[in-house]
């Protein structure tokens, strides 16, 4: 590994969260970071380099690797040359395997934002083998999904006792909005949800359960949380999937370990508009003429603005309970989708690049893979992980 070309090679900093993702490590990264840029355009790759020289003169000569998202040799090449991989190309089940497969093959670690299970799922079913016997780590949904839910409960835990049952939910808030690439994505997602559910069953009969132990992801019902004061609407999101598989493979979540998921509001009225804003989206990407409608109406590569991305937050709290003891910890920050997500994305290539992580291959979650250390550097990076309050 010492005497591969570079540290990080990012794929994708020429849209919006790549750019976002280049800029992060332009300004936050150690000097001694051996960083490329790789894509598709040449002149769309100078451009960003141009951008980031201004922040840090010494990226001038920063190496650029023009290189398709499809091609297999071009990838593998570039897969061996570098450490860590950063990927915001998608949406991840178009464009995302052959470079999964090329780090998979190489033994580079690897990390993405992707918020698709069946990218996931399909990730682990032919990747994760060899992954496992190359030593790379393939750590999806370093974004916003799911690292503020998956370090989130990885913290609540520590508050816990874990010797009996524990249950956990997490309430997602936001005022925040989306890119066209995330939008592209989502509605590639709903559109593909008979394929989705086939690549989680059979992941679930090869994957095998944890021995003596139980992790659960429970899909949960609408209600007024008593803890919290907010109406609760499950949130079929990928995040508790990713909860579920850290509580799987850590010891220390317990011998039976159930996390749901919930998106929060104050009023019945808000929960209400919000559960039939996603079904409508949902349904209307099921009809080819309106989902491409929809899709002309949000540009890939776009985003929202830096004054609207200062204005954002989220706040995820979670109400953790076990043998009689009540813990309500909460993870919050700025905007989310982006602003957070590249910071979040750029740090956990930092942490597997040069941080003391646990040993670990194959497809491995954020507090599988590098649990404290990753939520320190975000600590220090600005986002908050507190407990609120403990009975
Ligand atoms: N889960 C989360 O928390 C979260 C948050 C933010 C984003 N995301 C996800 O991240 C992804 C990117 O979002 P975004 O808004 O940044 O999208 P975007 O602006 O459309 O950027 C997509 C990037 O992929 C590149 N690309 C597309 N096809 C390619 C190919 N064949 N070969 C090489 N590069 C290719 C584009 O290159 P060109 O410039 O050459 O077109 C561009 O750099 C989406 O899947 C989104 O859902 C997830």
């Amino acid at each position: 590994m010492a005497d591969r070309d570079f540290d990080i090679v990012l794929f994708g900093a020429t849209g919006f969260t790549g750019g976002l993702t280049a800029d992060y490590l332009a300004r936050h990264a150690p000097a001694r970071l051996r960083w490329a840029l790789a894509g598709r355009s040449l002149a769309k790759l100078e451009a960003v380099r141009d951008r980031l020289t201004a922040v840090d003169p010494r990226l001038e000569v920063m190496e650029l690797l023009v290189v398709d998202a499809a091609d297999a040799s071009a990838l593998a090449e570039v897969a061996a040359r570098t450490r860590v991989a950063i990927s915001t190309v998608g949406p991840y089940v178009a464009h995302g395997e052959p470079l999964v497969a090329a780090c998979a093959g190489a033994g580079t670690d690897y990390v993405d934002l992707t918020g698709e299970p069946e990218f996931v799922d399909r990730m682990w079913l032919a990747h994760h083998q060899t992954a496992v016997a190359s030593g790379a780590r393939l750590v999806h949904s370093c974004g916003f999904d799911s690292i503020p839910h998956d370090l989130g409960v990885f913290y609540t835990m520590k508050h816990l006792p874990s010797e009996g049952p524990v249950t956990v939910r997490g309430v997602v808030r936001s005022n925040a909005t989306f890119s066209g690439g995330t939008f592209h994505s989502a509605l590639g997602a709903m559109e593909r949800a008979r394929q989705m559910k086939a690549a989680f069953a059979e992941r679930r009969r090869k994957e095998g359960r944890p021995e003596g132990r139980s992790s659960r992801a429970a899909a949960g019902k609408p209600h007024r949380d008593k803890v919290l004061g907010y109406w609760l609407l499950p949130l079929p999101t990928i995040d508790p999937q990713v909860v579920q598989r850290s509580g799987a493979a850590l010891p220390s979540y317990g011998p039976k370990f159930t996390y749901s998921h919930y998106a929060g509001t104050k009023t019945l009225r808000y929960a209400a508009a919000g559960a039939v804003g996603v079904t409508a989206v949902a349904a209307a990407a099921q009809l080819g003429p309106v989902r491409n409608f929809l899709k002309g109406k949000v540009k890939q590569g776009e985003g929202p603005s830096e004054s609207r991305r200062r204005s954002s937050w989220f706040t995820v709290d979670f109400v953790g309970e076990a043998d009689g003891e009540l813990v309500h910890t909460r993870v919050s920050g700025g905007d989310p989708g982006y602003t957070e997500t590249s910071k979040m994305l750029a740090e956990s290539a930092l942490c597997l690049a040069f941080d003391e992580t646990p040993k670990t291959s194959g497809q491995v979650t954020t507090a599988v893979a590098m649990g404290d250390l990753l939520l320190e550097r975000l600590r220090n990076a600005g986002m908050r992980f507190e407990v609120i309050d403990q009975v």
